[in-house]
């Protein structure tokens, strides 16, 4: 597959991932599309496999593995189903991922074992009706009354929203000093005053619940302040470096489905009496997308690894998004072409993969966020 050697470890996490893709998710990937069903008993799976807090160290509930071998099985999960691959990267990522890094030993106690044993499923509340891209110019706003943080404001577009027991939010504390005046709670769904508005009907990763939340004189205990006051905008945007690697994930799992799905097509699929894998345009086709998928692949292990070993990543990630975004979008157009009439129905599963790959291009940072990432960070490099 690639002149990256993996370790027993990473190869067995791998080979786990694919086994429960193949036998679990790949069968109702297509039927919990169309019917919009939230895949909670394959959630709750992933949590006994230890897929859900891959990279907490065990003592508190993980897995204790590498970004490394989170990336493999995520790959693996999100070939069989783009919508589990995405709650799984959430609470992976954007959950469990901060309350490990910024996280004090009490809230470590308090809520990371619970999310990264599976046993409870987090969000991530950046997104608002009015900021997306531009998140500093955020509404919400939380202001301390004693012993509770008062919350009020909307939040857009929550994966596992309303399904998630924990929500890492983000909230105005200080509106008047922009991005410094940002900090990051750690929430209880159940907390009296959040109510969960509409879910999104949405063109893909349609098994996942995409909510609209409200904070209406919610109150939060004091301790439950990841850090301190101000630092949330810092909290968000490294968090998102790493959850910019599990959505390329995610996406190198989309057009490798595609690829696969589509090379197998072409030997079947005859037309002027030869299979059509003999025909030279759609050879060409074929190994570009299998180039531009491979290509992708060594971007996001390449800002895996650097992970890994502490060397900033930041850029390798964007990169590592943007181009395997850009693929999936690419190779799922070509794996309809492929497939011609039949590609266009639901009858294959490339239609879901198009559908699905083209959010990728989109949370977790457009790709023209990631494009200004990458640009700032290359003029900063070089004199
Ligand atoms: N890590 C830590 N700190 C960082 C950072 C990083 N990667 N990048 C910037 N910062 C710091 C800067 O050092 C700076 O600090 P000081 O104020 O101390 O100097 C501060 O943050 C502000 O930095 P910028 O001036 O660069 O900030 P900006 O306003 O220009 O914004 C941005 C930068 C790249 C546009 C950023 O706002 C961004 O990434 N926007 C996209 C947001 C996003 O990805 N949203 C996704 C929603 S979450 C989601 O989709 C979840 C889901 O459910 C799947």
């Amino acid at each position: 597959m690639s002149i990256i050697s993996l370790t027993e470890e990473q190869k067995m996490v791998r080979n786990t991932a694919q086994e429960f893709m193949e036998n679990e998710i790949k069968p109702v990937a297509a039927i919990n599309d169309k019917e919009h069903r939230f895949p909670k008993e394959i959630i709750n799976k992933l949590g006994e496999l230890g897929f859900m807090g891959m990279n907490v160290p065990e003592e508190h509930g993980g897995s204790g593995l590498d970004y490394f071998s989170y990336v493999l099985a995520l790959e693996e999960i999100s070939k069989g189903c783009a919508s589990t691959g995405v709650i799984m990267s959430v609470n992976n990522s954007l959950v469990c991922s901060p309350l490990k890094t910024f996280g004090n030993t009490d809230q470590k106690l308090s809520f990371l074992k619970d999310l990264a044993s599976g046993n409870k499923l987090g969000c991530f509340m950046l997104s608002e009706p009015e900021a997306g891209s531009d998140v500093a110019s955020m509404k919400t706003t939380a202001f301390l009354d004693g012993d509770y943080y008062i919350l009020n404001g909307t939040k857009s577009w929550i994966t596992n929203g309303a399904e998630a027991d924990l929500a890492i939010v983000f909230a105005s504390t200080d509106r008047s000093l922009k991005h410094k005046g940002i900090s990051a709670f750690i929430v209880d769904m159940k907390t009296p005053g959040i109510n969960i508005g509409k879910l999104e009907d949405k063109l893909g990763i349609r098994a996942t619940s995409t909510a609209q939340i409200f904070f209406e004189d919610c109150k939060i205990p004091r301790e439950n302040l990841l850090r301190s006051e101000g630092e949330g905008f810092k909290i968000a945007l490294h968090t998102l470096d790493g959850g910019r690697i599990g959505i390329a994930t995610q996406a190198v799992g989309i057009a490798q489905a595609a690829l696969e799905e589509s090379a197998r097509y072409m030997k079947e699929r005859k037309a002027f009496g030869r299979p059509i894998s003999d025909f030279q345009g759609l050879q060409f086709m074929i190994a570009d997308m299998a180039t531009k998928t491979e290509a992708s692949r060594l971007l996001v292990w390449q800002a895996a690894i650097m992970k890994d070993q502490n060397i900033k990543y930041g850029k390798q990630s964007a990169m590592a998004k943007l181009f395997a975004a850009e693929t999936a979008m690419w190779v799922t157009t070509k794996a309809i072409q492929i497939h011609g009439g039949y590609g266009y129905t639901t009858d294959y599963p490339v239609e879901r993969f198009f559908r699905d790959a083209k959010i990728t291009e989109i949370y977790e940072g457009t790709s023209e966020i990631q494009r200004l990432v990458i640009a700032r960070e290359t003029l900063k490099e070089i004199q």
